[in-house]
């Protein structure tokens, strides 16, 4: 059919929360290779701005939106302003959330500010996100919403205590908002990787921890953003026109659901 031809696809304009560094501009550069509009967002203009010029040295088209997800207003702007420039939203991947930047402690140790502001932008940003995109996606009849979950949730990993359980509360968020928007051909489904090497350090996990899950993964070696990225792209296509509410796991077999 013609609405699932390459040129329809490339006519796609895909929102990248979180688009800034890691995971997310791992996203947003490999959606924008496939041919697709690029809408990243993230908290970093300046991280923004350097992807942008890197997609539009390739000959891609990037709307860069400096903003916070757990901000209402701001994520409304954006929405606006996406119609304003585009006419339209057609993919959103919730990737957004405090992860690098957290200090791995004993639950009780978790000061409440902490406990909220996780809380906050992982999980309130995931739903108003969705609540400012999929207007525009049901106008179309037709969205693909991927949200970011992880498999410290399957895992049960201790010592982060809020954002596993943010993570937990992404993957009942997905299947509730399936159910919502399915009868707008709008599909939702969480991703959950394992523990992904990116460009930025961190200390979520350490050297021991890797090696122990590299040691437990039925594909016995690092994980990569290269990883990841196909698997959001087909959950973000046509090709995944009958899969909504799920959970795809992605951490080379480490846990299974
Ligand atoms: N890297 C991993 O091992 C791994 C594993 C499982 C799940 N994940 C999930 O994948 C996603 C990306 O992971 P990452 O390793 O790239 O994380 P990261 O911490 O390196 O990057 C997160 C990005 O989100 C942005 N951000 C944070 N708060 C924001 C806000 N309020 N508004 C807008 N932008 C905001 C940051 O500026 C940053 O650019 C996260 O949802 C993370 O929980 C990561």
């Amino acid at each position: 059919m013609a609405a699932t031809s390459e040129a329809a696809r490339s006519q796609r304009v895909v929102v990248v929360t979180g688009a800034g560094q890691g995971l997310g501009r791992a996203y947003a550069l490999r959606f924008a290779t496939q041919g697709h509009r690029v809408v990243a967002i993230d908290l970093r203009a300046d991280a923004l701005a350097t992807l942008a010029e890197a997609i539009r040295a390739e000959g891609g088209e990037c709307l860069p939106l400096a903003l916070d997800v757990g901000d209402a207003d701001a994520v409304a702007n954006a929405a606006r302003d996406i119609d304003a420039r585009f006419g339209r939203a057609d993919v959103l991947v919730n990737n957004a959330a405090i992860f690098s930047t957290l200090k791995m402690r004993p639950f009780d140790e978790i000061p409440l500010d902490e406990w909220g502001r996780v809380l906050h932008v992982n999980v309130t940003g995931t739903f108003l996100m969705v609540r400012a995109i999929a207007p525009l996606m049901r106008r179309n009849g037709w969205g693909r919403i991927v949200n970011v979950s992880s498999a410290a949730v399957l895992m049960g990993r201790p010592h982060y205590l809020h954002y596993t359980t943010s993570k937990a509360a992404v993957i009942g968020m997905t299947r509730s908002l399936a159910r919502e928007l399915g009868a707008d051909g709008i599909t939702v489904n969480a991703v959950l990787p394992g523990a992904v090497d990116t460009e930025i350090p961190r200390e979520t996990v350490t050297p021991a921890q890797k090696q122990a899950q590299i040691a437990m993964r039925c594909i016995q070696r690092t994980q990569t953003t290269d990883d990841v990225t196909g698997a959001v792209l087909f959950l973000a296509s046509e090709d995944s026109r009958f899969i909504s509410g799920q959970s795809l796991v992605i951490d080379g077999g480490l846990t299974f659901l």
